[in-house]
């Protein structure tokens, strides 16, 4: 594995686990999981903000890095590599227009938060299964 894979692998790890965060600290919020933080109402949405910037911030370094790796000079159209960039596309427009919209505080985008933001994480446990537990396996089997 080059050293810009293993970058990439890095950034995608604190990103999934911001991700993690982030989805937990909101369903906490909403008393829709048992509490898992020793943080209390808007305690619990700041950090959230946060593990949400950490996660979009990273999406986009990630996404730019791979762009650069696996769309120039060479596309690469292999299966893999077809899925995480559908997965990639698709979770940086949610995340964006989900932090866009929220931001906003617009009364049919908070209606829908919840739904969207599992769609978020599940996009993003797509994009991170995809390469980085891929590349994982892959190393444990021998194929890398
Ligand atoms: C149950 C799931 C989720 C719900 C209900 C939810 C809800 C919200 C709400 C209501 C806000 C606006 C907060 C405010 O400004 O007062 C927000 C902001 C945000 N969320 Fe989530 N979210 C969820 C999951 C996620 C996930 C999984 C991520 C990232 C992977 C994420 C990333 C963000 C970001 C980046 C912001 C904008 C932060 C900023 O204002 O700068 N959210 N979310």
């Amino acid at each position: 594995m080059n050293s810009l894979a293993f970058v990439k692998g890095l950034i995608g790890l604190i990103v999934f686990i911001a991700a993690i965060g982030a989805l937990a600290t909101q369903l906490q919020s909403r008393k829709l999981i048992p509490a898992i933080f020793r943080l209390k109402g808007p305690a619990l949405l700041k950090w959230h903000r946060w593990l949400g910037r950490i996660a979009l911030g990273g999406t986009v370094l990630d996404g730019m890095l791979c762009m650069e790796v696996g769309l120039y000079p060479a596309l690469r159209t292999d299966t893999r590599h077809l899925i995480h960039m559908a997965f990639g596309v698709l979770l940086a427009i949610a995340l964006l227009s989900k932090a866009w919209v929220l931001r906003r505080k617009l009364k049919w985008a908070l209606r829908r938060a919840v739904s969207w933001g599992i769609v978020v994480f599940i996009l993003e446990a797509g994009v991170f299964g995809s390469a980085t537990v891929f590349a994982i396996w892959a190393r444990i089997v021998g194929l890398l």
